[in-house]
């Protein structure tokens, strides 16, 4: 490339551009596969404990029984939340979307820590796992302070003899559910995880670039993610499902949005081409909470739709298609969607923002300049 990168020099989104190397997670879309720290994400999914899957991100394997203990041990500890953080959260009017909310709240954490100062407060290693580990303990309760809030209820307080998966629930219903529920949750919580260099990862490790601290890091990947090219799409998915209604009307209704060249939430993906690893398992997880709820209408809505899209455009579901209707037969509102989201990705975005300050560069792209030549401002 020459000093003056020209329109030909660009790459669009980035596209096909390897910024870095990572050894937290591999996507590979020819084999269609998603490994995390080489493990794949459905065998995970299909067997490991939410805090497992967390310790492999942070730590590259997964724990033995006393780390696994002394993980739980740790994030139960800090499930507490503080007094201001929970005022801040209740300065955010209930009009706003719950992942304002959840920005703002991460954001007040950071300013509550006070070990960011010193010489080496923002990067010290063993100071920014017990930071990971406390944002992943304080979000299901900043998550569900803010549905119930949303709703007019009282926050329920965390419980220390249940596992990350049942707590989250408990805050959020003030019940635990049925095992069947609870897994199905579990599930979705392993793999949203991580996915390699995702826009709000990649958001993540460009503000940890800079040498900025990790709540920085993970509010401004919280902003990435809130958009509906990203997370906001499982939300997408089940505003589209109640437009829709039912099973018979999904072909008319797509028919209408790709006449319209709406974009459909839910399908296509910026590196799966051929469907998305994560969907099998967490298609799996829907199935067993449509069978749970007795729901078969939503059941064949979502099948009607799939095979409409995938018979017209050849593009498949994303994760964000099973997971929509997943979380809202749990009983989660939609706008709660995409805080779940940011609860699971925290154990990625911290996991990639460690990997990040460890071998720090900058990250600052060029630009093709295209607006107006050199020229003089008037009077000078
Ligand atoms: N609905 C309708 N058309 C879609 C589509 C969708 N969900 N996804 C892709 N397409 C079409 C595009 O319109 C485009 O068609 P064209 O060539 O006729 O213009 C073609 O497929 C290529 O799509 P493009 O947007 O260039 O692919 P991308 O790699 O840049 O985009 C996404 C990937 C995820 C942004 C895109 O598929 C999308 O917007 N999906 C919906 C949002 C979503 O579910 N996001 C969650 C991702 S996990």
């Amino acid at each position: 490339m020459t000093d003056s990168p020209t329109e030909a020099d660009v790459r669009k989104g980035l596209a096909g551009v390897v910024a870095d190397t990572t050894a937290i997670s591999k996507v590979d879309p020819e084999t269609n596969s998603l490994l995390y720290r080489g493990y794949p994400v459905q065998d995970l999914a299909a067997t490991q404990p939410f805090e497992a899957v967390a310790h492999l991100l942070w730590h590259g394997e997964l724990p033995t029984a006393p780390e696994l203990a002394a993980l739980e041990q740790q994030e139960r500890s800090l499930r507490p939340m503080d007094e201001r953080t929970r005022r801040a959260l209740d300065d955010v009017p209930v009009s706003a979307h719950p992942m304002d909310a959840v920005r703002t709240a991460v954001s007040q954490l950071g300013g509550l820590d006070g070990t960011l100062g010193g010489e080496n407060g923002v990067l010290d290693p063993e100071l920014n796992r017990g930071r990971a580990v406390y944002l992943f303990a304080q979000l299901p309760g900043i998550v569900a302070h803010t549905q119930r809030r949303r709703r007019g209820l009282e926050p329920v307080a965390p419980r220390d003899d249940l596992d990350y998966a049942r707590n989250f629930l408990w805050q959020t219903f003030g019940e635990v559910p049925d095992d069947a529920v609870v897994d199905a949750f579990r599930v979705s919580l392993v793999l949203y995880a991580e996915h390699s260099f995702n826009a709000s990862t990649f958001t993540a490790r460009v503000i940890a670039s800079t040498l900025s601290d990790v709540y920085s890091a993970v509010t401004g990947a919280i902003g990435a993610l809130k958009g509906p090219l990203h997370g906001g799409a499982n939300e997408a998915v089940m505003h589209a499902f109640t437009e829709i209604g039912t099973a018979d009307r999904a072909a008319a209704w797509l028919d209408e949005a790709l006449a319209a060249r709406r974009k459909v939430m839910g399908f296509g993906h910026r590196v799966y081409k051929h469907g998305d690893s994560r969907v099998p398992s967490m298609k799996a997880a829907l199935d067993a909470l449509v069978a749970h709820y007795d729901r078969q209408d939503l059941g064949d809505l979502y099948d009607a739709l799939e095979s409409a899209f995938v018979e017209r455009k050849g593009i498949y579901p994303n994760l964000d298609y099973p997971a929509g209707p997943a979380y809202h037969l749990m009983g989660f509102d939609t706008d709660t969607f995409t805080p779940l989201f940011v609860a699971a990705r925290v154990t990625g975005w911290t996991a990639h923002v460690a990997e990040q300050q460890a071998a720090n560069s900058l990250i600052r792209p060029l630009s093709a300049y295209v607006g107006p030549a050199r020229r003089e401002v008037p009077g000078a």
